[in-house]
């Protein structure tokens, strides 16, 4: 995108903005790209877009320094597999863009300790991981609030388990705003309407996640058709037959969410091709539907992740960008909080 202040052509009016990030800790699951990438790119010709490999956010976890430097290269090839054009698209690494990191300082003192003590994500992976319960892990809600905030965002895509984070992400904004005055616009979420919480293969009351330590719970989206069915056949379903979508049958209504999504279908079209048939068919025609819908991006990203120098001029340019755009706001942050104008460059 080359310049950044885009219009949109009929009305002449500004683009509204959406900005989304993914963390780098693994390849992304049919959870990710359901509930989240696979809308980040069918929005870019709508809204001015920024989108970004949260690895400052990896790192409240520990993972070894060579697995993710690799591991937010692969990402940031999956997202451009995943149909995210650099055309109209800025997709950047956190970590290359200081803005980030130098707001959420200044939002941290207008973020209450009480505030987040309750973030369920907070405590979820305190119990995960009770031998590293690091201030970083804490402070987690307050640095997505400066991804957010830093881009003057109107839209946020995300999975329905980032809901939590938006709203203390709208909180800081306000109280900020109220404080210093008018600085930060309020921004929304958008949830998909179907698809916003995929379930784990396995145990379908939970979330499917990338931390997942049984593998036949999560599909990646770089697994091969084989592994793709296989791992639809194993899913855990009930003890009935009938493919209908109802109350206590998490399993099959997570296979239906699923094959609705990636075919395009609505529920009930899904349930009535299923009519009469039992769950073994209807497995493996929704592995064979993901398999499918994710051949093209597989084959992309085999091309992309071979062409290193390609990705480091991608991030470099859209870092660049993203940086230059977001140092204005972090300007009128600090003149607001009343630092001493910086002359030094
Ligand atoms: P992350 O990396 O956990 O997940 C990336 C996106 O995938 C969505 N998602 C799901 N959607 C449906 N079903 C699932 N099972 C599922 N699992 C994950 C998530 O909701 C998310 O949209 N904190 C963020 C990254 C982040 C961010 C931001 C996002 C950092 N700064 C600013 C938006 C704005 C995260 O950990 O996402």
């Amino acid at each position: 995108m080359s310049e950044q202040v885009q219009q949109t052509a009929e009305t002449g009016q500004k683009k509204k903005r959406i900005l989304s990030g993914i963390q780098p800790t693994g390849t992304f699951t049919l959870g990710n790209y359901i509930g989240a990438v696979r809308n980040w790119g069918p929005l870019q010709d709508e809204y001015e877009c920024f989108y970004f490999i949260a690895d400052l956010h990896a790192i409240t976890v520990a993972i070894e320094p060579a697995e993710l430097r690799r591991k937010s290269l692969e990402a940031y090839a999956q997202l451009l597999a995943c149909g995210i054009d650099l055309e109209k698209s800025l997709v950047f690494i956190q970590s290359q863009i200081p803005t980030h990191a130098q707001l959420s300082w200044v939002l941290n003192c207008s973020t209450q300790f009480g505030e987040l003590s309750r973030m369920t994500q907070f405590k979820d992976k305190s119990a995960k991981h009770p031998d590293n319960i690091n201030a970083g892990l804490f402070d987690y809600p307050v640095l997505m609030a400066a991804d957010i905030l830093i881009y003057n965002a109107d839209l946020v895509p995300v999975g329905a388990d980032q809901t939590q984070h938006l709203e203390i992400a709208r909180t800081i904004a306000r109280r900020f705003n109220q404080r210093y005055g008018e600085t930060f616009k309020i921004p929304e979420g958008y949830i998909p309407p179907l698809g916003a919480k995929i379930m784990s293969l396995q145990e379908p009351t939970k979330k499917m996640s990338k931390s997942d330590t049984n593998p036949n719970a999560v599909i990646l989206i770089l697994d091969d058709k084989d592994t793709i069915i296989r791992k639809c056949k194993r899913a855990v379903t009930d003890s009935g037959s009938e493919v209908v979508y109802a109350e206590g049958k998490d399993g099959i209504n997570n296979l239906l969410t699923i094959y609705s999504t990636v075919t395009g279908r609505t529920i009930e079209e899904s349930v009535k091709e299923f009519e009469g048939q039992g769950y073994g068919t209807f497995k493996v025609a929704v592995g064979e539907a993901i398999a499918d819908h994710l051949r093209p991006v597989r084959e992309e990203y085999a091309r992309l992740i071979a062409d290193k120098a390609y990705l480091k001029e991608c991030y470099t340019r859209c870092g660049t960008e993203a940086l230059r755009q977001s140092s204005r706001l972090l300007s009128k942050v600090y003149r607001k909080v009343g630092f001493v104008q910086s002359e030094i460059r």
